[in-house]
């Protein structure tokens, strides 16, 4: 039985609306920037609580695009060494230099004390990446910090679409913040992704960049800046639509998955901790052995054809395109020690009663 890393939920009731909503745009022959993306935008944006809304062609695009929108240039910015490899690839190709901070233990969030260490005279902002659907439990009092420091935040929110910290969304808290609908996240629009502000100059210089640094306020065609083309085309805001509907319900579900196989796998690893006032969106299950899991991780691909995974390994101010640039162990000691014995257990929405069983029994296999 194999169990994937990730497996988007599309109904055929979904399947059938998007048929006929891709049919329409195609008959239309409007296939960009049009009805479908203004309405995904509306609607994600409504969702979140955001005013300002910029559909991107993927979560990457909306990370560069939200540093540019910040006009920031030559300038540092933190982020956590744990997270994907775009967050901080996109510093870089906004022409600035990522700063790598070290992790929490339980939540594996941005360790505050971290940042306040990595600050130099150079910072401009944070980039704080909510980790496997569990927003920063101390996301308040890293904004506090930043205001106080006069930096900017950024809110990584690629894994939490529809998570909450004290009943307030992701991607509410930062200066500006970019999610990645990508197929395996909570919800997708095959590739797509979307910047949020509630800021107008922030929104405009951001539509800017991905426009080709088109100025909208011209009546003419003006370029003003050396943009790129970022946009999200018509037919992914249509799938994007369809899934933003079932979010509440995918996010419910996910919920319910983890709880049964944290029953099952009581006691063998260290979960990541969920406070009581998160809405946690369970992009992935994340859980710490008190041995390193590399090679658990190769067993149960292998053996079991279960698409478990690390969850960021190594990190990535270790990865060879980093140490390049100077990086090097000792950086990040918590990131270094806790990502090698951390598990990514897969979660999606269709995940059935079997799958749970033989993914659980596997893991308990092989850790005995
Ligand atoms: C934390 C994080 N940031 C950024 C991205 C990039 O998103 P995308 O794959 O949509 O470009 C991802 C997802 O892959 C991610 O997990």
């Amino acid at each position: 039985m194999k169990i994937p890393g990730a497996r988007p939920s599309f109904s055929k009731e979904d399947i059938n609306e998007i048929v006929s909503q891709v049919t329409k745009s195609l008959e239309s022959g409007i296939l960009s920037s049009s009805t479908n993306v203004k309405e995904f935008e509306k609607q994600f944006s409504n969702y979140v609580g955001q005013k300002y809304p910029i559909a991107t062609n993927s979560g990457t695009s909306a990370l560069e695009a939200s540093v540019r929108a910040l006009d920031i240039k030559n300038s540092e910015i933190i982020v956590p060494t744990n997270t994907f490899i775009a967050s901080p690839n996109s510093i870089i190709n906004s022409g600035n230099i990522p700063v790598f901070a070290d992790m929490e233990e339980d939540s594996f969030a941005i360790n505050l004390g971290s940042v306040r260490e990595k600050i130099t005279k150079n910072t401009k902002a944070v980039m704080v990446v909510h980790i496997a659907g569990l927003v920063h439990p101390k996301i308040e009092e890293l904004k506090e910090f930043c205001k106080e420091k006069g930096l900017y935040l950024i809110e990584d929110c690629s894994h939490v679409e529809g998570a909450e910290l004290g009943n307030k969304k992701a991607g509410t808290f930062g200066d500006v913040s970019c999610f990645s609908f990508y197929a395996t996240k909570v919800m997708t629009s095959g590739e797509g992704g979307i910047v949020l502000t509630n800021n107008e100059e922030i929104y405009n210089r951001g539509r800017m960049f991905i426009s080709h640094g088109r100025n909208f306020q011209s009546d003419q065609e003006e370029y003003i800046e050396v943009g790129t083309n970022l946009r999200m085309s018509e037919l992914n805001a249509i799938v994007g639509l369809q899934q933003l509907k079932h979010l509440e319900e995918f996010i419910k579900k996910r919920n319910e998955i983890v709880k049964t196989l944290k029953e099952k796998l009581q006691g063998l690893l260290t979960f990541q901790v969920h406070p009581s006032n998160a809405k946690h969106s369970y992009y992935k299950l994340l859980g710490v052995h008190q041995k390193e899991t590399l090679d658990l991780i190769k067993t149960m691909r292998s053996k079991y054809e279960i698409e478990v995974a690390s969850l960021y390994y190594p990190p990535c101010h270790l990865q060879p395109v980093y140490r390049k640039l100077g990086h090097k162990e000792g950086e990040c000691p918590v990131a270094e020690n806790v990502l090698k014995r951390l598990i990514a257990l897969p979660i999606f929405v269709d995940m059935t009663e079997e799958q749970m069983d033989f993914l659980s029994s596997s893991i308990k296999k092989e850790l005995a």
